[in-house]
């Protein structure tokens, strides 16, 4: 397992479209492992491929729940229902939080890492997560939903 580099705002791979994954192999799970590995390194809640530089539909969250991490390939949102409105942040986005609409319950339809179909009827935070991570893999960005007049800037703390 590695902790990978995290490509943030302005790298044009943020706006790209990702592709399906074939075949769930190793080198996939390697990736999916290595994605949570970063994920909790930087202290997230989630994190997509291309957020690590590779156009692969690959996603992973994790609420610090009894869920523990969640690892999906190629993520479909079957279904959305209502809104809520939420706090939001992205690992590319360091230093930047807004309050933005997600939709209040997703279903979704995936791959886990051993290849096999899962569905997700997810709410609140893990709904919000999903939706968030799914939209980086079309190169939808949460600072495109922003509520207006709601973003904040918090400095990073220096740590040198
Ligand atoms: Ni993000």
């Amino acid at each position: 397992m590695a902790i990978r580099i995290i490509r943030e705002e302005g790298d044009e791979i943020l706006r790209k479209k990702s592709k399906e994954v074939d075949e769930v192999n190793d080198k996939i799970r390697e990736i999916l492992d290595d994605m949570v590995e970063t994920m909790h390194h930087y202290n997230g809640v989630g994190l997509s491929a291309p957020q690590i530089g590779l156009l692969k539909r690959l996603v992973v969250i994790d609420l610090y729940d009894d869920k523990g991490p969640i690892k999906l390939v190629n993520p479909k949102i079957l279904k959305q229902e209502g809104e809520q409105e939420v706090e939001e942040g992205c690992l590319s986005f360091p230093n930047e939080f807004a309050k933005i609409i997600r939709p209040a319950k997703v279903t979704i339809e995936a791959l886990d890492e051993n290849g096999k179909k899962i569905k997700i009827k997810a709410d609140k935070l893990l709904a919000q997560a999903i939706a968030h991570e799914v939209d980086h893999l079309d190169g939808i960005l949460f600072v495109d939903k922003i509520i207006p007049g709601t973003l904040q800037y918090i400095e990073p703390e220096e740590n040198s």
